[in-house]
């Protein structure tokens, strides 16, 4: 669902309209403040409740984030007409939607193999495991928080942020 309409953008950005985008859409920024916190949650608490709380958080933001990649395509992004944009910004709008996809899909294997750990029973003891592949997911995430908001600033110029 989420790639074949990821697969097709292009162009430059809508700096504006990224911006609003991401401003907007509040629920997808307090899921990811709310699974980092239980990501780094310490081992003394309830395991059980933490595991299952983690899990469906993580689903949560994959929901969340399709979500958030689809309006940043559709709104954030301006599809390129002939000969109205520069070589380098398809470049760039494609490795944007390159690393939606990247995170996409990694937090989804991740959130399948933890969905079958909570059925087998297995939650508990592979809980730190989940935790530390999140990192990872979140690693990327903010490496393309950063790398969008520099498409940002090249389009608005440095000055107005
Ligand atoms: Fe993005």
């Amino acid at each position: 669902m989420l790639s074949s309409r990821l697969s097709q953008s292009s162009g430059i950005v809508n700096a504006a309209f990224l911006i609003e985008v991401k401003e907007a859409n509040a629920d997808v920024w307090n899921c990811l403040r709310r699974v980092r916190d239980l990501a780094a949650m310490p081992e003394s608490v309830d395991r059980e409740a933490l595991a299952h709380e983690f899990v469906q958080g993580a689903d949560e933001l994959l929901v969340q984030l399709a979500k958030e990649f689809q309006l940043e395509e559709t709104l954030g992004f301006i599809a390129p007409s002939s000969g109205a944009t520069q070589p380098g910004d398809q470049t760039d709008l494609g490795k944007s939607s390159q690393q939606h996809r990247e995170i996409y899909l990694c937090l989804q294997e991740m959130c399948e193999r933890a969905e079958e750990s909570e059925y087998r029973g297995t939650i508990c003891r592979d809980l730190n495991q989940f935790r530390e592949d999140f990192g990872k997911v979140d690693q990327l995430l903010r490496e393309h928080e950063r790398y969008e908001a520099e498409l940002i600033r090249g389009h608005l110029g440095a000055d107005a942020l």
